[in-house]
């Protein structure tokens, strides 16, 4: 959601392409429109270029022949304002002395016009616009960096900042408060963006700036400090992004490839945390807390809510300590009573989640143990919680969570686990999870293979529906809602996932002739009344399709998974569902990667 990149001193010239390039790394975040500030000071030229939509529109505005050593660059999903030329970042200052491009939401925007800018015309109806008026506005009195601090003390909500002067475009100035903004520290020049992605290709050096941070940096220096002026001098980190992974290689969408590797990503996990040698890659303190806990909390949004839920089943089965799932944005607004010995589970692929941190800075404040599980190393959720893991699945850049939500369905396995183990939960340690984990995969790789089957019935059940329902019961339930998710995410088919019981008791009336009712029945105990659910629904015309497991297949079935571990199976039914969103949605004509209005990284709440 919104991306920020920006170079100072690229003795290649190549700043445009950097900027470029960085902002294409970034797109996988979700904007609308974008566009970039740049600097030749050998030609003493600079300007602003943008454009609304895809970055190639932007591409063919820029100059092919224009070289630029400095600039900074930015991908806008709207909130204040449409998606326009006049709203895209970056905005310039009244007197156009200043470029800015800001990440975040300024909630006292309104305020601040009102009381220092009532004589400034705005050219756009941007919150991020305020910044650059008020800093032209402090400039007039102040020396520039004074000014750009004395802007950041006033602003309210949230931020990630780069701000360049006309007069002195050998530096920039850059703050954070709230959104991601890392420091990319290169030979000869230094950059900096929302994510590591974006500069990687220049640079694998990075400092990950923590809220309050504000600097100046110039091609081979920089200077952090908060806004008391209090300098600090953080470690660099080395980011390991395979750049090979983050490409889509033969794939014709991010989506598909991602779908694939999730077997291989289960491996991974295995290898990584299951690895006889390698027990300490879970922290034994991070088992101690958990078994010390009365209850577990887990927080996320969206599909991470959705494998927090098929979590609460799995930790409360193997350790028989009582779970909790919660919405983070629910959560930081009517937070429930808290047990005496909470410990808290932060679900996010990307560790950026604006909602979920808003919950993670309140649980600091009460000193409750956390963890998070994240795709991203250093990433924020990562850093602010008391421990983190990593899931290890690679770059996940579809908009479409598919390997992180089973990577972190497969972690919270691997956890519950260790815990129950440790408890001495006899049914629990005689688990060989290892085993299990690996016939996940196999199970999985099953699937895989028969993605034409799933193109068939995507073209038989969803081609031209405006709607669709997922039912299921126990964990098909849970899995019912994540499948519901990522079909209407991607193909706008307007789909509710449901608890297979709760359909007679109000939304059966939305059944028409041949509305799409996909049925997912994998626990024998509840497989009858699934199935009675079922015939409901087709007795007043539904399109019915089952997805079973083979321990409750009938003839009839659509599709059957292997069976596995039974408390593992619901990694393995998510991938038939997966596969149907994909391809209604190639079916439909949309862009599998890029769902419209959606963002990959959340940063707003
Ligand atoms: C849907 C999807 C979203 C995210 C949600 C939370 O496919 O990806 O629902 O799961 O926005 O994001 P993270 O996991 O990054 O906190």
């Amino acid at each position: 959601m919104c991306g920020i990149v920006g170079v100072v001193g690229r003795q290649a010239n190549d700043a445009i392409d950097v900027l470029l390039n960085g902002l294409k790394r970034l797109e996988y975040r979700g904007y609308d429109s974008a566009g970039i500030y740049y600097v030749d000071s050998m030609n003493q030229t600079d300007q602003v270029v943008k454009a609304v939509g895809p970055i190639k529109h932007l591409e063919a505005e820029v100059n092919q022949e224009q070289r630029a050593q400095t600039g900074i660059g930015h991908t806008r999903w709207a909130t204040h304002g449409k998606a326009s030329l006049t709203n895209s970042h970056p905005h310039v200052s009244q007197n156009e002395r200043f470029v800015l491009v800001h990440n975040g939401v300024i909630e006292n925007a309104a305020a601040l016009k009102a009381t220092y800018l009532q004589d400034v015309t705005f050219t756009s109806e941007t919150d991020s616009e305020v910044i650059v008026q008020l800093v032209e506005h402090f400039a007039s009195t102040q020396d520039v960096f004074e000014a750009f601090k004395h802007t950041l003390t006033l602003l309210e909500g949230s931020y990630a900042v780069l701000l360049m002067d006309r007069e002195h475009t050998d530096e920039m100035y850059i703050a954070k408060h709230k959104s991601p903004l890392l420091l990319a520290v290169g030979e000869g020049f230094n950059g900096v963006c929302s994510d590591a992605l974006a500069m990687i290709e220049y640079t694998d050096q990075f400092i990950a700036l923590v809220d309050g941070d504000v600097a100046t940096i110039r091609p081979t220096s920089y200077e952090i400090s908060n806004l008391d002026g209090i300098e600090r001098t953080p470690e660099l980190f080395t980011a390991n992004i395979d750049q090979e992974a983050a490409g889509k290689g033969t794939y014709p969408y991010f989506m598909l490839k991602e779908i694939d590797e999730q077997p291989i990503v289960m491996r991974r996990l295995v290898e990584t945390y299951l690895n006889k040698e390698n027990e300490s890659a879970i922290d034994a303190s991070i088992v101690e807390q958990m078994m010390e806990a009365d209850r577990i909390y887990i927080i996320g949004c969206g599909t991470s809510y959705h494998a927090g839920l098929v979590g609460k089943k799995l930790i409360e089965e193997w350790t028989h300590i009582p779970v909790e799932v919660h919405i983070a944005s629910e959560f930081a607004y009517y937070p429930p009573i808290i047990s005496e010995r909470p410990f808290f589970i932060f679900l996010s692929q990307s560790g950026e989640t604006a909602d979920s941190r808003q919950v993670l800075v309140q649980t600091n404040e009460m000193n409750y143990p956390s963890l998070t599980l994240t795709n991203v190393v250093g990433s924020t959720l990562a850093r602010e919680a008391t421990y983190a893991l990593y899931l290890n699945a690679g770059v996940e850049v579809a908009v479409a969570s598919t390997k992180a939500y089973t990577a972190q369905v497969g972690l919270l396995a691997i956890l519950a686990q260790r815990v129950g183990d440790q408890r001495a939960i006899d049914a629990t340690s005689q688990i060989d999870l290892a085993h299990e984990l690996s016939m996940v995969s196999l199970a999985m790789e099953v699937v895989l293979e028969d993605k034409q089957q799933f193109e068939t019935l995507a073209h038989d059940f969803l081609a031209t529906t405006r709607k669709a329902f997922y039912i299921g019961r126990g964990v098909d339930y849970y899995s019912s809602i994540e499948s519901a998710l990522k079909l209407k995410e991607i193909s706008y088919i307007q789909t509710e996932g449901f608890a297979a019981g709760e359909l007679k008791h109000g939304t059966i009336s939305l059944i028409e002739e041949e509305t799409p009712v996909i049925g997912l029945i994998t626990e024998a105990h509840t497989a009858g009344q699934t199935r009675s659910n079922l015939s409901e629904v087709a007795s007043r015309g539904a399109h019915v399709l089952i997805i079973s497991n083979e321990t409750n297949a009938e003839p009839t079935d659509q599709y059957v998974i292997k069976n596995v571990h039974p408390t593992l199976q619901s990694l393995v039914t998510i991938l038939p569902t997966q596969l149907l969103a994909y391809y209604a949605t190639i079916e439909r004509g949309y862009d599998v990667d890029k769902p419209r209005n959606l963002a990959k990284s959340v940063t707003v709440e």
